[in-house]
């Protein structure tokens, strides 16, 4: 049906029918028009499964949704830097999807992880948009490309779930655009996704869901939006804003009550109905698109999608410590694995997400032919450490070569709907962690978490494995990464702090009661460490091998570019270990002028690549970097802004380990606005070409007449100030300065330079 139709179709519908398609006919469907014959589509959660519910519809997974294939959650698919992977992982959702008539995948999530503390961190990629736009985008690349929808959520700063229904996130223009938007943009401008799904917050006081500028201003205007806007369900205040801000659809069913106000709004002047007749076309776009390309006979592998579900989870596992080596381990080796996760793996996390799997493999499982005993260790539901479970763990620990722990945060401990309260694992688990340690040396810790912990007892083990929440197949993966069959290549897409109190929203997240103020601003996550020189647990970026690489060789294809050009810059990565591994080459920019210049992070990541070699192999890995890997989000002028300057590139393997640098010069082609004053300082004037044209000859003047004031009498001042200081204390002084202290420039003059100035 093309828009023409489309309109057709519209222009047949009563006022009543087009209000009504603006909201869900019940929890998961779009109202059908029978009179017209305009079909219902289904929806469904997502992100990393089907959670189709046929039966009893809920939205928090009460009732059970059907037989599914759960597969890595986003923190855990960030973690492989791999969007190659995680686009198949999206054209197997998208097959599912296809089977099983649903229209839209509710996912991804984007949020940025702001703090350890967010509920739904495990949903989320990373503390870093760039990171978190390129997986998102391959991932909608992948779903979409089996002709079904995704819905990019949740539209936008909703990054805690304390309050998560009526909380505003205050923050500024610049963060918006440097931290909590990039990832939207990215993949609205190169993926295309098919719906957006608007949060449950405010913003700085005015609700996603009725919200003008980021609904359409933004989306729309700017990054050229063409799908339809779904509320978050039940993320409407005002519907009749709503429509009038861009709302499509509101979801789930509002039983009427809102649709009537619709109709009411029209009638009564308040609401023109060309709105309404635009939420009505975008909504059919997006299903015709689905219906016309609906291919229900689309096979669903659940089998080969466990076994995906197991590869994908594999290159995500990120190993934190290896001491001594002593990960891989020998199949031919008695080891025990410890801790309920062995048996029952947490691969998932609780909420709307949560998938009914069709079966699951925990590494105890998927180590059966193996040398490999098991001790429960700890009850998963209870925070307590039953001495006798302790005891018997340490008992098999002392028999084996090799202990392994299965710790991490239980379902309880981080779920959609509230915030942790603290970033430790359950008191149980630390105390068998440090038993298990002191009985035997050789201890080994694989975590099951969707967001960072603290880890006490990091100096007495010799290996940590973070699996993440890795999907029904994880046991399968741990157990590949732990004996070697796959060599781990995962890197953490956020910084793992020693404690709490070091993460830079700690004094300010979660906020009472209306609001949460975003006050750190854009130095999140790495951006504040590195600003702070603050050591951390592990940092953003960070993974080992079993192999190790070598990277060599950097080159920039200029010196100098303007920020209408492009620099390549290429570097050699060399596997000098006796492995086959994967390493992940991470490119950071930096501005590296001084405090004169706007504020920004030490460096931030603009390229990665996934690169797997063979022993002894090497290969040229080659990025392009244009304006926005040099910009800041400038608020005088509203838009992406390069202040001219030099630049380092640095090349590594994290943000803490950047063993090849280089440096750029970037010249703006952009003039900022300028405006000049009495109250203009002089270093903002002589910093211009024009002003320094104009103002220039007057300086000594000026000099001398600030001199002479702050000293009484122009010989004084030289003895007491040299010219240098004397220039460096100017640099703040307002040019009225020249007027008050003493007559230096004549007023009428000084106006008639300004008036130059500012032609
Ligand atoms: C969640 C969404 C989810 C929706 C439908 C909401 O509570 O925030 O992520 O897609 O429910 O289940």
């Amino acid at each position: 049906m093309n828009i023409n139709d489309i309109r057709n179709l519209i222009a047949q519908m009563t006022l009543e029918e087009k209000a009504g398609l603006c909201s869900g006919a019940d929890f998961w469907h779009t109202k059908a028009v029978e009179r017209l014959g305009i079909p219902s589509t289904m929806v469904s959660d997502g992100p990393h499964g089907l959670r189709k519910q046929d039966q009893e519809s809920d939205h928090l997974g009460i009732n059970d949704s059907i037989k599914a294939v759960c597969y890595p959650a986003a923190s855990a698919t960030a973690a492989s830097f791999d969007p190659e992977l995680i686009e198949k992982m999206g054209e197997a959702l998208g097959d599912a999807c296809q089977h099983e008539k649903l229209s839209v995948l509710l996912g991804p999530a984007v949020n940025i992880k702001r703090s350890p503390l967010c509920g739904r961190n495990f949903e989320y990629f990373s503390e870093d948009p760039y990171l978190t736009g390129v997986m998102a985008t391959a991932l909608i690349k992948g779903i979409q490309s089996r002709n079904v929808g995704t819905s990019i959520k949740h539209f936008a700063l909703n990054n805690q779930e304390h309050r998560r229904m009526s909380s505003s996130s205050d923050c500024d223009e610049r963060t918006i655009r440097e931290i909590y938007f990039p990832a939207f943009e990215m993949a609205v401008k190169e993926a295309q996704p098919w719906t957006v799904m608007c949060s449950y917050n405010r913003i700085n006081g005015v609700y996603a869901s009725e919200n003008p500028w980021l609904l359409t201003d933004v989306l729309r205007g700017e990054w050229g939006f063409e799908g339809y806007v779904m509320s978050d369900w039940g993320a409407v205040s005002n519907r009749v804003a709503g429509v009038a801000a861009g709302l499509d659809l509101e979801m789930p069913a509002s039983g009427g009550i809102n649709d009537r106000k619709i109709v009411e709004a029209v009638k009564a002047g308040k609401l023109d109905e060309k709105l309404v007749d635009l939420c009505c076309e975008r909504i059919l776009n997006i299903v015709y698109r689905y219906v016309e390309n609906a291919k229900p006979d689309t096979i669903w592998d659940k089998e080969a999608q466990h076994l995906q579900a197991a590869e994908v989870a594999a290159d995500c596992m990120v190993l934190l410590k290896n001491e001594g080596d002593i990960l891989p381990l020998s199949k031919e080796d008695e080891i025990v694995f410890i801790g309920e996760f062995a048996e029952k793996p947490r691969f998932q996390g609780g909420g709307s997400s949560h998938i009914n799997s069709f079966k699951t493999t925990g590494a105890v499982e998927a180590a059966k032919d193996l040398k490999v005993t098991y001790s429960r260790g700890y009850d998963v539901a209870s925070d307590d450490a039953p001495e006798a479970m302790i005891a018997e763990a340490v008992d098999a620990a002392k028999k084996a070569k090799v202990a392994v722990v299965f710790a991490g945060l239980p379902d309880a401990y981080e779920s959609e709907g509230y915030d942790r309260t603290h970033m430790r694992m359950p008191e149980s688990q630390n105390r068998l962690i440090e038993a298990v340690a002191e009985a035997n040396p050789n201890t080994v810790v694989v975590l099951h978490n969707g967001s960072p912990v603290e880890m006490p007892w990091i100096g007495r083990v010799k290996a940590v494995l973070e699996a993440y929440l890795g999907g029904q197949a994880v046991g399968l993966a741990e157990v590949k990464v732990l004996f070697g069959d796959v060599n781990p290549s995962g890197h953490l897409p956020e910084s793992f702090p020693y404690k709490l109190e070091d993460n830079p929203s700690y004094l300010f997240y979660g906020g009472e009661p209306a609001g949460t103020e975003y006050r750190e601003g854009i130095f999140v996550g790495y951006r504040y460490y590195d600003k702070k020189k603050m050591d951390v647990l592990f940092p953003f970026g960070y993974g080992l091998s079993y192999t190790t690489f070598e990277y060599s060789g950097l080159k920039l294809s200029a010196d100098a570019i303007k920020d209408t050009e492009t620099v390549d810059v290429t570097v050699t990565v060399k596997n000098t270990g006796k492995r086959t591994g994967k390493a992940v080459v991470q490119l950071y920019v930096g501005d590296m002028e001084g405090y004169q210049n706007a504020v920004r992070p030490v460096r931030e990541l603009k390229g990665f690549r996934k690169v797997e070699l063979q022993p002894g192999e090497s290969r040229e890995v080659t990025f392009t970097l244009g304006k926005r890997a040099f910009a800041y989000w400038n608020t005088q002028i509203h838009d992406w802004y390069v202040e001219t300057g030099d630049f380092s590139v640095e090349i590594g393997d994290s943000s803490a380990r950047l063993p090849l640098k280089g440096t750029v010069r970037v010249e703006s082609t952009v003039e900022l606005p300028r405006h000049y004053d009495l109250d203009s300082i002089y270093m903002d004037i002589l910093a211009d070409p024009k002003g320094r044209e104009v103002f220039g000859p007057f300086i000594k003047k000026a000099f001398s007449a600030f001199g002479s004031e702050q000293e009484g009498s122009t010989e004084a001042a030289g003895e007491a100030i040299s010219e240098e200081m004397g220039m460096a204390m100017l640099n703040y002084m307002p040019i009225r300065g020249a007027l008050s202290f003493g007559g230096g420039v004549p007023e009428d003059v000084m106006q008639d330079m300004l008036r130059r100035m500012n032609e």
